[in-house]
């Protein structure tokens, strides 16, 4: 499970996180929403050590993640996902899902790579593709499934579905939930699309100008009409 306490993080003068505390439960989707600029993005790159706090902590099962280097935090079983879909386009897939398990002890094993295109038909059809021939569908599971060839414990994924088809997001978030319940894989599901994150998460999270304004189970967020149309758009 992911603790995070009092999380507070700025650009310069702009305090763009400001106490934020909830905890991403073991095995289960969290959905982190909130509209354009409320601060998902700088909460994601705060827990994964890519932006200094000004103040409070993450934990990981109990660990302090605080000035931890990125390749402990991988170690440990983080793994993040950023915004826009950072596949190297003049790798192949193949390669690009080797990277993705360079940071393991024992490498990646040829099991690895089946398991991810057992997930991912459409790149196991074209894994000698350099990534720059890819549709946005399948950059974004490429994405994931270099992630998820860490082997990570906690997936911090921000805004899959950006500009993506509605077929395709389905796909994508049935496979999250998928790896929730089979691996006990903890996700923070950061989104803008309110309405599909909740359709899919077990519990939800509400940023507003960098605070947190509501935390409650998905099917109870879903259903509080003065909430979505204040923060959710839906
Ligand atoms: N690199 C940056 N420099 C200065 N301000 C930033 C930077 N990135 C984000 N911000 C500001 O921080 C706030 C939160 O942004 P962000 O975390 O990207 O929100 P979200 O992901 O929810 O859209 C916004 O006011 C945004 O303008
Ligand atoms: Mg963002």
């Amino acid at each position: 499970m992911l603790d995070i306490r009092d999380l507070t993080a700025s650009y310069g003068p702009v305090k763009a996180l400001d106490g934020v505390t909830f905890t991403a439960p073991k095995g289960k989707i969290t959905a982190v929403l909130g509209a354009n600029g409320a601060g998902k993005t700088t909460l994601l790159r705060t827990v994964s050590g890519l932006i200094r706090p000004d103040r409070g902590s993450t934990h990981l099962d109990g660990r302090d993640l605080a000035r931890m280097p990125a390749e402990k935090m991988a170690a440990l079983g983080l793994a993040h996902v950023p915004e826009g879909r950072g596949v190297i386009t003049e790798l192949t897939v193949d390669e690009n899902l080797r990277l993705g398990a360079l940071g393991r002890a024992d490498r990646s094993q040829p099991a690895d790579f089946e398991r991810v295109y057992s997930m991912f038909p459409a790149l196991n059809d074209r894994r000698g593709a350099i990534a720059h021939v890819l549709s946005g569908g399948e950059r974004q599971m490429l994405v994931i499934g270099r992630a998820l060839m860490a082997e990570p414990r906690v997936l911090l994924l921000d805004e899959p579905s950006l500009g993506l088809a509605p077929r395709i997001v389905v796909q994508i978030f049935d496979l999250i939930k998928g790896l929730t319940e089979s691996d006990g894989l903890t996700v923070v599901l950061v989104e803008q699309n309110a309405r599909s994150a909740l359709s899919i998460a077990d519990i939800g999270v509400v940023l507003n100008l960098g605070r947190l304004v509501a935390q409650d189970e998905a099917k109870a967020l879903a259903a509080d009409e003065k909430l979505r149309h204040a923060y959710l758009g839906f």
